[in-house]
């Protein structure tokens, strides 16, 4: 059914919907909404968590009177709502402070300023039951290669992150952390570009296994890369901790559309991985997170119709994965490519190499020409994808 249940776990930042539409060329075109707003209007579209920076919630720099109202404002709306929030992240871009970055900015007490930042953050989010910490670091990379002496950096991104998670542990606040991947934007060239670096970055942290990933598809995508190959090795690694659902049209700026309104086919082989890609069952069973950015060319009743799109366009990707998986001719397709050939070991039970090199059907006897003169049938299984997809089966 295209009816979401909180069982889908749809969740949105405050930062998408709430998006003004300010870029680099021109004004807001909407209002401000508020927090409280949001969750209302969140939990009524069917989505079943709220996430946010710090900054989204309460304005930078506001008092300590008027944060402690916001946020407990915001908690009755939590509690009227039953929406929850599974997580949190924090702002280290937008204040000018940031422009060199939080945790490898080049000045000291600028990564101090960025530390405490974030366990400030971390405190809220226990607060509010978050069991994960997003760290997007969109200003932790440089314009020009001689400015930023990348090691150093990795050293400093390094001393930060385990500072948090010895925070955490010691607090008991038992986060898992998720570096979320971006190649540029707003920074000409950002540190851990892509899934594949942040997921190597995690090995070399004291407590590598409180860390993961958080990649976004339209980031992935800007790296001309496959997302949902990205998630499938993420899963692999256990790395998956949170995901950002959104659209992008290939490497250009990052367009943060609504999920689905990129690249679809690409759309549907994700949601088929994320739904049906362990026996059947689900492979991820955390969030899904929509971050997105209603385009700005939309009104309040827009942004909204365009929150709902994201989650419409998930059940509809979802249904049709499903008729896909069921399709008896699909299944027959799938076994005539020996997709499911693959998870067979290559080696027996036991085999070593003395005893591959003894089989002589391996090698010697092998006719490497017939086996290349069969063909896998991987665009009729394809086809069958796309009927699917468009509903024509
Ligand atoms: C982007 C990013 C950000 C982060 C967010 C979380 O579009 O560049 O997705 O939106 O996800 O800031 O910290
Ligand atoms: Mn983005
Ligand atoms: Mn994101
Ligand atoms: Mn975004």
């Amino acid at each position: 059914s295209v009816q979401a249940t909180r069982d889908d776990k749809f969740s949105f930042g405050l930062w998408t919907v709430g998006w003004q539409a300010r870029d680099p060329f021109g004004d807001a075109t909407r209002p401000a909404i508020d927090p409280v707003e949001t969750v209302h209007k969140l939990a009524e579209i069917g989505a079943y968590g709220v996430t946010f920076h710090d900054d989204d919630l309460v304005p930078f720099g506001a008092d300590a009177q008027t944060r402690d109202g916001i946020i407990a404002g915001f908690k009755k709306a939590l509690d009227e709502t039953g929406l929850i929030v599974p997580m949190v992240t924090t702002n280290l871009f937008t204040h000018p402070v940031f422009k060199d970055g939080g945790f490898t900015s080049n000045d000291r007490t600028v990564r101090r300023y960025a530390l405490r930042k974030v366990l400030r953050q971390m405190d809220l989010g226990a607060e509010l039951g978050a069991k994960t910490l997003v760290l997007w670091g969109g200003r932790e990379g440089a314009e020009y290669d001689s400015a930023k002496d990348v090691k150093a950096a990795l050293d400093r991104y390094r001393e930060a992150l385990n500072l948090l998670a010895q925070y955490s542990e010691d607090r008991g606040y038992g986060f898992r952390f998720a570096i979320e991947p971006k190649p540029n934007e707003p920074r000409g060239d950002i540190l851990l570009p892509t899934a594949g670096h942040a997921i190597a970055f995690t090995q070399e942290l004291e407590r590598p296994e409180l860390f993961g990933i958080n990649p976004e598809v339209g980031h992935e995508q800007m790296s001309n890369l496959n997302f949902t190959q990205g998630i499938a090795q993420a899963l692999w690694h256990g790395k998956l901790f949170h995901i950002d659902l959104n659209g992008q049209h290939g490497p250009k700026y990052d367009q943060d559309l609504v999920f689905g309104h990129g690249d679809l086919l690409n759309a549907f082989s994700l949601v088929d991985l994320l739904e049906n890609g362990l026996d059947g069952g689900r492979a991820y069973d955390g969030p899904r997170h929509f971050d997105y950015k209603p385009s700005r060319t939309e009104d309040l009743d827009g942004v909204w119709e365009s929150a709902k799109a994201n989650i419409k366009m998930y059940l509809l990707l979802k249904e049709r994965a499903k008729a896909f998986r069921a399709d008896p001719e699909v299944q027959a397709a799938l076994a005539a490519s020996k997709v499911a050939e693959l998870s067979t070991p290559t080696l027996n039970a036991g085999e070593t190499y003395t005893d591959l090199l003894a089989d002589r059907s391996a090698f010697e006897d092998f006719d490497a020409d017939a086996a290349g003169a069969q063909g896998y049938g991987f665009v009729k299984l394809n086809q069958l994808a796309i009927e699917h997809l468009l509903g024509a089966r």
